[in-house]
């Protein structure tokens, strides 16, 4: 940060004073700084409010204190929307400063501001605009994220990021799926450029099966694992330990969770009761993976932690689960789940392969089928089997009354004992 700063002091004694608090910056003399900064800034200093800044930035650093590190980012802020006559080149590195700190925090609506300033320096840099389209969509505000696109592509209108994220806005936020495979197809088009990436890989593949152009699907599917994308065209699962055995259907006696599987399977009519006298407590299924019909669940433990009060109501599934430390799997889930007759859930795939899924199965399993990869197989009463949800999978109920199974999340059984402990959750 070498060229000038807008409004220095004049008067040698606060000039004195501001040289004096950025010394105490660089010595870590964090409190007195940022109160002999503060001071100077009061006198319209640009060079002192970014002083302030960076005594409560390395201040928050240093202790760890999130109230510090906001106090930070709002005096980054402050400091970029009161000086328009800042340098590009103090713009850009405060900017990011405060870009990079806010995305620290998760506070990611705050990077608006600072990105609007950048837009408006540097209207011919489509890298902000895609930017502040991340953070809105970071901050799960699709609709403003829409607003940005649409305003990018009427400018960059071959912009390959922009169109692969407004071709994302269109299938997850409003279900258009036509529309959505057009966008991303554009985005992907040969070889695929500043949009390669799995996650786009991902939804066209989604949206083509939603839409029945199977196909189609397959060869984004093929295209995604030749690019290194996807485990294969059927893995597809985004965040994975690359060097894990991957098969979709688990022999029990391949795993090491054969007395879990037999615990399960000895007691389970009372996990049958205890799911069916917990009826009220379901709640219907969210992702939208169902093509028709009812399916709910019931959450018992979520990434490894127990859903407070569940297992009072589910005591012998608790007894039983809390026995094998690799179904406190925070990468997974265990729960109950209920599919009524008629219900077809479309083919999709887990968000990771670190985990494998166990089913028991405990009502009303005649007609009902599960095909994980190419294999399609069927639920036997008071049985489990084990599968790898991170493999395309699909479910059909075609027979009648409610399908109750208990899934059991439990950890890949080539992890380590610290990938265990240090993966983050899911
Ligand atoms: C799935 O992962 O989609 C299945 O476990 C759903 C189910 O309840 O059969
Ligand atoms: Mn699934």
């Amino acid at each position: 940060l070498e060229d000038d700063w807008p409004g220095e002091p004049n008067d040698p004694y606060w000039s004195q004073q501001l040289d004096l608090a950025e010394e105490e910056l660089r010595q870590g003399a964090w409190p007195s700084c940022e109160q002999r900064a503060s001071a100077v800034e009061l006198k319209g200093s640009a060079r002192a409010q970014y002083v302030v800044a960076k005594c409560l930035d390395l201040m928050a650093e240093a202790k760890r204190d999130n109230r510090l590190l906001s106090k930070a980012i709002t005096a980054y802020v402050e400091l970029l929307k009161m000086n328009e006559r800042l340098s590009d080149r103090k713009l850009v590195d405060i900017a990011q400063r405060a870009i990079d700190r806010i995305q620290f925090r998760g506070t990611y609506l705050n990077a608006e501001p600072v990105y609007r300033l950048l837009i408006r320096r540097f209207p011919d840099n489509v890298h902000y605009r895609n930017n502040l389209t991340v953070s809105f969509l970071m901050a799960n505000r699709a609709d403003l994220a829409d607003t940005v696109l649409k305003e990018t592509l009427k400018l960059w209108p071959n912009d390959r990021i922009a169109l692969a994220h407004y071709g994302f806005v269109l299938k997850n936020q409003y279900n258009k799926l036509e529309e959505s495979v057009i966008y991303l197809q554009k985005a992907l088009e040969g070889d695929a450029g500043a949009a390669n990436e799995p996650r786009f890989f991902y939804h066209l593949g989604d949206a083509l099966l939603q839409l029945g152009r199977l196909k189609e699907a397959q060869e984004i599917h093929e295209k995604g694992a030749k690019l290194g994308h996807f485990l294969s065209p059927e893995q597809r699962s985004l965040y994975n330990v690359a060097r894990l055995k991957s098969r979709p259907w688990w022999p029990i006696e391949a795993t090491p969770y054969v007395k879990l599987v037999r615990d399960l399977e000895n007691s389970w009519k009372e996990i049958l009761k205890e799911g069916l006298a917990a009826k009220e407590l379901f709640e219907k299924e969210k992702e939208g993976l169902k093509e028709r019909g009812e399916w709910s669940q019931l959450d018992v433990f979520v990434r490894g932690k127990e859903i407070p009060g569940r297992c009072e109501r589910a005591p012998v599934t608790c007894s039983i689960v809390r026995q094998e430390a690799s179904a406190r799997c925070r990468r997974g889930q265990i729960k109950f789940s209920l599919m009524e007759a008629g219900t077809h859930v479309r083919p999709h795939v887990g968000p990771t392969n670190c985990r494998l899924r166990m089913h028991l199965a405990l009502s009303n399993t005649k007609d009902t089928y599960i095909r994980v990869g190419k294999v399609t197989r069927q639920w036997e009463l008071g049985k489990v089997f084990i599968f790898d949800d991170s493999f395309e999978h699909e479910v059909w109920h075609n027979g009648t009354g409610s399908r109750l199974v208990l899934i059991v999340d439990v950890w890949h059984p080539d992890l380590s004992a610290t990938e265990r402990k240090t993966l983050p959750a899911i």
